[in-house]
């Protein structure tokens, strides 16, 4: 794997190789002495024009537990705020020859613009509306260490499915893994023929019973260009998820950061069920597979070829 730019390019193999991964690195989490020295002498530049709490931290961690050395670039401060590109941007920074490079962007497609323009790894952590993969990883990952499998468990993923590039992504990686996905919500935030993508769809939560883990996602007012619900109040009142709609046997699940009282009401996102605090745990580790994955591996110990003697 040279790049992780979308779980679509991810097979079963793949993800289950990187979450077993992540849970070798889980004992590393545990220790007083969080590190090893896996990635030693590398650098991992994390590239972030959007705003981002789980992710952002969560790749420092993530690098820094494998002793790589971490910059961090927010293009808000940076030279961004004066016209230079994203192009421009990145080569100036691919002249401090970062090993990886950690993308976030509100462009779709802009972490694979970046991969061509610099020999560095490119780690997509969130492009626009496309994918979001790492969120997806540490989902399964989640998923799987509670449930100790994903084949056959059925997903709900209620919200605002249109806007959401982790639907995207883990539509698809819940559906590698063997789970039976249905996405929920206002028919004008359920984007038309995404039942291609391997999903069942529904317009309403009169079934939410049948689920085994309920997927909330964040109403991205953000990317919404018009009013794609009446009100936040009849929405809540039809999509929310409460503790009246969650039975006590499913989990409940979130990419955060959360709508406290819109898509989820407080009291839902408190209860025994949400898994939202494991969600973020998991984050770390399962970063720290992916870098691990692409600085560790074929890049890393590559064998220099031996000099021709003649
Ligand atoms: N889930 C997620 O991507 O959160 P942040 O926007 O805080 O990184």
């Amino acid at each position: 794997m040279n790049h992780l730019l979308s779980i679509e390019e991810l097979d079963r193999d793949a993800i289950e190789r990187i979450v077993s991964q992540a849970q070798r690195f889980a004992e590393v989490s545990d220790r007083e002495i969080k590190k090893v020295p896996a990635l030693r002498g590398r650098m991992v530049l994390n590239l972030f024009y959007e705003a981002s709490t789980r992710t952002r931290s969560s790749f420092e961690l993530a690098a820094k537990r494998l002793s790589a050395d971490v910059v961090n670039f927010a293009a808000s401060g940076s030279s961004v705020e004066k016209g230079e590109s994203l192009k421009d941007t990145v080569l100036t920074l691919a002249a401090h020859k970062p090993d990886a490079i950690v993308v976030r962007t509100p462009w779709a497609g802009a972490a694979e613009l970046v991969s061509r323009w610099t020999s560095a790894a490119i780690v997509n952590a969130g492009d626009g509306k496309h994918e979001h993969p790492t969120q997806a990883l540490l989902d399964v990952y989640t998923l799987q260490r509670r449930l100790g499998g994903l084949d056959g468990v059925s997903i709900w993923i209620v919200g605002d499915v249109a806007h959401s590039r982790v639907a995207r992504s883990n539509i698809l990686a819940f559906t590698r893994m063997g789970a039976r996905v249905t996405v929920a919500g206002p028919p004008t935030l359920i984007p038309r023929g995404i039942e291609t993508l391997g999903c069942e769809v529904r317009y309403s939560l009169a079934d939410l019973g049948q689920a085994d883990v309920v997927y909330a996602l964040r109403m991205q007012r953000e990317r919404m260009s018009e009013a794609w619900v009446p009100s936040l109040r009849e929405y809540a009142s039809c999509f929310q998820i409460s503790a009246r709609r969650l039975s006590p046997r499913q989990l409940l699940m979130h990419p955060g950061p959360v709508n406290r009282g819109v898509e989820l009401s407080g009291e839902a996102v408190d209860s025994p069920q949400a898994v939202i605090a494991e969600q973020v745990e998991a984050g770390v580790v399962v970063r720290m597979a992916v870098l691990y994955e692409l600085l560790a591996g074929a890049r890393a110990f590559r064998p220099v070829p031996e000099p021709q003697l003649a």
